[in-house]
């Protein structure tokens, strides 16, 4: 609950620069600083320093009964954590015209996202 009384919102920042205190990261620290002001829950993750394997292109995760990912590293403590966040705000740095590395491996394996919650992308709409 925050100081209103409603339940606090949680707030996933994802970082997807190998420069941790990178110019994307000072960005995304100014948004979960204002979240955190107004009484939401901020929890940050430096993709970067986690154990994230490459998607295998298996489509283990697309199967009707599937349990979700069988890359057993760092997204299966992710993947409850995307699926429970309110938004996520992820700060990529530009690499040749694109998302960094880093950013594109957590991106492939959101995959596998819909076993994890009940629909975790149609809930979340871009901010007005
Ligand atoms: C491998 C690499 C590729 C890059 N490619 C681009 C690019 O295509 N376009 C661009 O404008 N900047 C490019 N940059 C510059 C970064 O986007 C820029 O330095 C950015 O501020 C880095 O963000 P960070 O401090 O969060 O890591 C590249 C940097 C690196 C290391």
């Amino acid at each position: 609950m925050n100081n209103t009384g409603e339940t606090k919102k949680k707030i996933l920042v994802l970082l997807g620069s190998p420069r941790k205190k990178g110019n994307s990261t000072t960005l995304a620290m100014e948004i979960a600083e204002g979240a955190e002001s107004e009484g939401a829950e901020v929890e940050t993750l430096y993709i970067n320093g986690m154990n994230i394997r490459a998607c295998q292109a298996c489509w283990t995760c697309q199967e009707e009964k599937s349990a979700g990912c069988p890359i057993d590293d760092d997204m299966q403590i992710i993947y409850p954590k995307l699926a429970e966040a309110d938004c996520w705000v992820i700060a990529s740095p530009v690499h040749w015209f694109n998302m960094s590395t880093q950013t594109k491996l957590w991106l492939d394996r959101c995959f596998a996202l819909q076993k994890y919650g009940k629909n975790p992308f149609k809930k979340r709409s871009p901010l007005p």
